[in-house]
């Protein structure tokens, strides 16, 4: 039995093996440039294609239900119709680590042969079947409009050498990354390559995605009705301020991914970005070399979006309480470097590392530790003042009348379109954490938000107005975006009135 459809203009006959449409699309007809951000949850729109003109996410979609029907992907655009999508996106910094990308440019190309005069809400609307870690939203709705305008003669590597300041990570900048090229670990992977999964503590390989899940038993991937939980307490005392977080899931979009053909280097999980820290201890490169020894084959070792929130590391949960003169305690759950990130910025400040029940937290991820003593401190002077990141950056930020007004000193700009883009997305991550964003984990140390939209993640419609003022400097470039991060974290809480927990709306 096969099955026939239409991909991008060309006729295809696959094997009718009961996979989805994304792994026939991926590992059959090798398209890679839609993503895998969750399959089989069909919840971060990275699979995102037109089936007959409508938008669909290829991960949930059955090969065999769209038999004799048009499929088109983002490399099925015609030419001059993606290039002005790559354009737009690139000029107004809506793609960094680009994973998204593909996905929401098939939907707003969807979105506008129907309505090429749609308003923001219909743009938010169309949005909210897609997740970006990245840019904060407000650059992808730039780009909407931007559609088809004219577009600035810009330094592509010293764009580059912005987005790795601020993204820690190398990373391309340029039209091909919002095309979904930004050199992916699983998108270089021999088309034969065998597949591993997790498969308990160990890994399922079998010849295809499906094989191996199948083989590893079910995907689960869900999202608990139980509360946010906060492991460590900070003991009443005489404190001007006080606060309690929990467990933060980083919540990149592409899931641990590496390939090594038998003797080869294995394809990095760092990918192009996106991860802000987290990755850096990914498992995926060091069994790919393994296995493929192993299996004399091509190996692709994937993480599912579980195994991703299970496995990966997590911003780890704090307690503290601090006064306006600068002493005061923090407790926080015992991380590897995170006593000298909080001591960086307040040195009076005791830390206690509390050991938990719970998943890895690292202090690599996105100013862990140092920003909730910096905001403990903002908050306990009662102003947020200047934020200086232990690199160097500086920032600013006031929430008032709906719009967040950032200033950001971060040496010698060499992109403002990436800087700006960071900012908006360092915002983004601020806001949604202060407000939203929580994992459940049990007293026992286990994860049960597991699927991508468990954590809270703030939606395009959540947002409010960023605004961005960008300080020329001729002093050496440093990341500018972790200030920003700390700056804006200060002024939604305080905004708030600093309530004693975050987020503040679970
Ligand atoms: S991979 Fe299909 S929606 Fe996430
Ligand atoms: S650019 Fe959207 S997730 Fe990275």
């Amino acid at each position: 039995m096969t099955i026939e459809f239409t991909c991008d203009g060309e006729q295809v006959q696959v094997p009718d093996e009961g996979r989805t449409l994304l792994e026939v699309l991926r590992d059959v007809v090798g398209v890679r440039t839609l993503k895998d951000g969750c399959s089989p949850q069909g919840q971060c729109g990275c699979c995102t294609v037109l089936v007959d003109g409508q938008a669909r996410v290829a991960c949930v979609t059955p090969a065999r239900r769209v038999r004799d029907r048009e499929i088109t992907t983002l490399a099925g655009l015609p030419d001059d119709e993606r290039n002005a999508w790559a354009d737009a996106f690139t000029e107004c910094g809506a793609s960094q680590c680009g994973f998204c990308t593909p996905g929401i440019i098939v939907r707003f190309a969807g979105l506008r042969a129907k309505e090429p005069d749609a308003p923001v809400d219909k743009v938010h609307r169309a949005l909210a079947a897609h997740l970006c870690r990245c840019t904060g939203w407000q650059t992808i709705v730039d780009a909407w409009d931007h559609y088809g305008q004219p577009i600035s003669e810009r330094d592509f590597a010293q764009a580059a050498q912005r987005a790795e300041l601020e993204g820690g990570v190398a990373q391309d900048v340029g039209p091909h990354v919002a095309l979904g090229e930004g050199g992916f670990a699983d998108d270089e992977s021999p088309l034969e390559s065998k597949v591993a999964v997790r498969d308990g503590d160990g890994w399922s390989v079998a010849d295809t995605l499906h094989a191996a899940r199948e083989q590893a038993g079910k995907i689960q991937g869900r999202r608990t009705t139980a509360e946010l939980d906060y492991p460590i307490s900070v003991a009443a005392g005489d404190w001007d301020v006080r606060l309690q977080t929990t467990w933060i899931e980083p919540a990149y979009l592409e899931t641990d991914a590496s390939w090594a053909a038998p003797g080869g280097v294995a394809a990095s999980a760092l990918g192009n970005g996106g991860a802000f820290g987290s990755k850096l201890d990914s498992p995926v490169a060091e069994v790919a070399v393994q296995l493929a020894a192993e299996h004399q084959a091509p190996v692709r070792v994937l993480f599912s979006r579980e195994d991703t929130v299970r496995l990966g590391p997590k911003r780890p949960p704090i307690a503290g309480g601090v006064n306006a003169d600068g002493t005061g305690m923090l407790r926080v759950a015992s991380t590897p470097g995170i006593a000298e990130a909080i001591a960086a910025v307040a040195p009076d400040v005791t830390v206690e590392l509390i050991d938990i029940p719970g998943p890895a937290t690292s202090a690599d991820v996105r100013g862990a530790g140092w920003v909730e003593a910096a905001v403990l401190l903002a908050a306990a002077r009662g102003e947020t003042g200047t934020m200086t990141s232990p690199s160097g950056g500086s920032a600013t930020a006031d929430f008032s009348d709906g719009t967040l007004k950032i200033s950001v000193d971060a040496g010698q700009v060499l992109d403002e379109i990436v800087l700006r883009s960071y900012c908006i997305g360092a915002a983004h991550m601020a806001y949604s954490w202060v407000m939203n964003e929580g994992l459940v984990v049990d007293s026992d140390g286990i994860v049960h938000d597991l699927t991508v939209r468990s954590f809270g993640v703030a939606r395009a419609s959540d947002m409010p107005r960023v605004e961005v003022e960008i300080i020329e400097s001729d002093s050496d470039p440093v990341n500018g975006s972790d200030a920003v991060f700390a700056a804006v974290a200060a002024a939604v809480w305080m905004s708030q009135d600093t309530p004693p927990r975050w987020p503040v709306n679970p």
